[in-house]
C-alpha cells in the first residue's frame, strides 16, 4: 500500500518523539511491504518564528493532500506566560483543526498492568480500565463568535454556540464506537444549565433510538469528572463537547497513570491528525529525555484508522509491550529500580521489536 504522511514535529519535545515515531513508521514500512513517502512542515511556536504564522498555508497544502497527518505537540512556555499576545502557538492547532473539519477527538485510555503502581488512584480501582473518549473538536466555546473585550476591557465575553449537524455526526460516531465496543454510551453535557447541551441531550436522545443495542447514559459534567476517579471501569464509550472534552481527557488520562503513554486520533472531513495527548513538556526539550512511547502508539492508531492496517498496529502495540517488559523505557514510568533510558534508545528498542 502507499502510505503518504505530512509529519509536523511542532514544539517543545515534538521533534524528539515525532523522530522515534518515524523510526518505528519506517520499519514497519519495510516489513509489511509499504510505500512510504512524506513530508516534513512546521506547526505552532517554530511556525510563527519563521512565517508569522502558527499554521502556514504551506503546511495545511500539505496535510490537505496527505492521507495521515502524524502531529507532535505545540505551545512554548514563552506564550503561556503572556495572555496579551496575539499571535499564539494554540491559534495553530484550532485553525488545523478547523481547516481540516476535524470533528472529533479520539482518546483511548487503557491501562498497562506493569504501570498500574503510577496512576494517582488505587490499582483496584484502575485495573483494566478501558474506554474511550470523543470529544468534539470544531464547535462551542473554542470556535464560538463573538468573543473579545468591552470597548473599555472592563468585560469579556466566549460564546458557546452548537448546530444540530455539528452533534449529529460526533454522536453517530460514537454510537458506532460502542457498537463495537461493549455497547455502553455515556453522554456528557449541562443541560441543567446550558443551552446547548439541552440541544446535545436532546439530539443525542434522538439518535438512541437508532441504536437499541447500546445502553445509553447521560451525566452531568460535574458528576462525570467525579465518576471518572470513583468507577472508571464503568464507561466504554464517552462523548462530549469541546470543552467539557478538554478537561475530562486530561483527567482521564492522568488515571492510568502513564500520561506519557496515550494516544490520539482526530478525525474527520479532509484527513486525519494522529498525536500523542502529553503536549510540548518544554522542560525536558532537547534533552532525549521525553517518553516516546505516546507518539509510538499513536502510529499505531494512524495504521489502524487511517489505513485499516491492524496486524502493522497491533506490530507496534507488541513492540511497545515487550520494550516496556525488558525495562526500556524513559524516567517518567522507569520505577524504582530500572534505569531509565534515553528517547532515542527507546525508539531504538521499539523498532528493533516490529
Ligand atoms: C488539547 C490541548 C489543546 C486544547 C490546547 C493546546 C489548545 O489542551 O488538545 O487537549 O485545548 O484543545
Ligand atoms: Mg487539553
Amino acid at each position: 500500500m502507499k502510505l503518504n504522511l505530512a509529519v509536523l514535529p511542532g514544539d517543545g519535545i515534538g521533534p524528539e518523539i515525532i523522530e522515534q515515531a518515524m523510526k518505528v513508521v519506517k520499519v514497519v514500512c519495510a516489513k509489511f511491504n509499504h510505500e512510504l513517502t512524506y513530508e516534513t512542515a512546521l506547526v505552532g511556536a517554530c511556525a510563527i518564528q519563521a512565517y508569522g504564522d502558527p499554521y502556514p498555508d504551506d503546511t495545511h497544502a500539505l496535510c490537505m493532500q496527505s492521507d495521515a497527518v502524524l502531529f507532535g505537540a505545540i505551545g512554548t512556555p514563552e506564550y503561556d506566560n503572556a495572555p496579551a499576545c496575539n499571535v499564539r502557538p494554540e491559534q495553530g492547532l484550532l485553525a488545523m483543526r478547523k481547516k481540516l473539519g476535524l470533528y472529533a477527538n479520539i482518546r483511548p485510555v487503557t491501562t498497562f498492568p506493569s504501570l498500574l503502581h503510577q496512576s494517582p488512584l488505587r490499582a483496584d480501582l484502575v485495573s483494566d480500565v478501558d474506554f474511550v473518549c470523543i470529544r468534539e473538536l470544531t464547535g462551542g466555546l473554542y470556535f464560538g463568535r463573538p468573543q473579545g473585550r468591552s470597548e473599555d476591557g472592563q468585560i469579556a465575553y466566549d460564546t458557546c454556540v452548537y448546530s444540530r449537524e455539528e452533534i449529529d455526526r460526533v454522536v453517530r460516531l460514537a454510537y458506532a464506537y460502542a457498537m463495537k465496543r461493549r455497547r455502553k454510551l455515556t453522554v456528557v453535557d449541562k443541560a441543567n444549565i446550558l443551552a446547548t447541551s439541552r440541544l446535545w441531550r436532546e439530539r443525542a436522545q434522538a439518535i438512541a433510538q437508532e441504536f437499541p443495542q447500546v445502553e445509553t447514559e447521560y451525566l452531568f459534567v460535574d458528576n462525570a469528572a467525579m465518576r471518572l476517579v470513583q468507577w472508571p471501569r464503568d464507561f466504554d464509550v464517552l462523548v462530549t463537547e469541546n470543552m467539557f472534552g478538554d478537561i475530562l481527557t486530561d483527567e482521564a488520562s492522568v488515571i492510568t497513570g502513564s500520561l506519557g503513554m496515550l494516544a490520539s486520533a482526530s478525525v474527520g472531513l479532509h484527513t486525519s491528525v494522529f498525536e500523542p495527548i502529553h503536549g510540548s513538556y518544554p522542560q525536558a526539550a532537547g534533552k532525549n529525555i521525553a517518553n516516546p512511547l505516546a507518539a509510538i502508539l499513536s502510529v499505531a492508531l494512524m495504521f489502524e484508522y487511517a489505513f485499516h492496517l491492524f496486524p502493522e498496529g497491533q506490530a507496534i502495540r507488541d513492540a511497545v509491550s515487550t520494550s516496556i517488559e525488558k525495562g526500556v523505557v524513559t524516567e517518567d514510568i522507569a520505577g524504582d529500580d530500572t534505569k531509565p533510558s534515553l528517547t532515542s534508545e527507546v525508539g531504538d528498542c521499539v523498532a528493533a521489536h516490529i
